[in-house]
């Protein structure tokens, strides 16, 4: 079957079997590499995705769904001036990216700043409860959020917040 949708900013086409799902064409057929293949059941996240905006396991999306929709991967949004707010916080407070579970980490980080500039660490806590991180400690984790949460303020706001 073919399939066109938006990937990372960009018009598509790919051929591709019906069974398949996002992650596989995103590995295989566009060799971004970003999106990993983890538990392949939607509880882990390291297969995660900006789908329409929002993050999604792209493990659980069948590619018959992605048609005339728009995907924005990890390699996409590290272009962006957002992803450098993130890199940022996690580098100052010492978070960890061992390759595994950074797409993970960084779009959920992404997908809570979007909605609150000042998040609390209980929040932070909350929002990572799908991220499975064997490097970071939950604590350092909410240390570099709140960081990226203060850098982007700074960026948009100035020095005054
Ligand atoms: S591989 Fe998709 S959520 Fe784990
Ligand atoms: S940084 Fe290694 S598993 Fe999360």
């Amino acid at each position: 079957m073919t399939i066109g949708f938006i990937l990372n900013g960009e018009d598509v086409t790919v051929q591709t079997e019906a069974n398949f799902r996002l992650v596989d064409i995103l590995r295989h057929n566009f060799h971004l590499l970003g999106a990993k293949e983890g538990c392949l059941s939607g509880r882990c996240g390291v297969c995660s995705v900006f789908y329409n905006g929002r993050v999604v396991p792209s493990c659980m999306i069948p590619v018959f769904m992605v048609q005339g929709n728009e995907v924005v991967t990890i390699e996409g949004f590290a272009l962006t001036e957002e992803y450098q707010d993130i890199a940022g916080g996690f580098a100052q407070a010492g978070v960890k990216t061992c390759g595994y579970c950074d797409t993970a980490k960084i779009l959920a980080t992404e997908s809570l700043l979007a909605s609150n500039s000042r998040p609390e660490r209980d929040e932070i806590l909350a929002a990572f409860g799908g991220v499975l991180c064997r490097c970071t400690e939950p604590e350092t984790l909410a240390r570099g959020v709140a960081a990226a949460a203060e850098i982007r303020r700074r960026r948009i706001y100035g020095q005054s917040v």
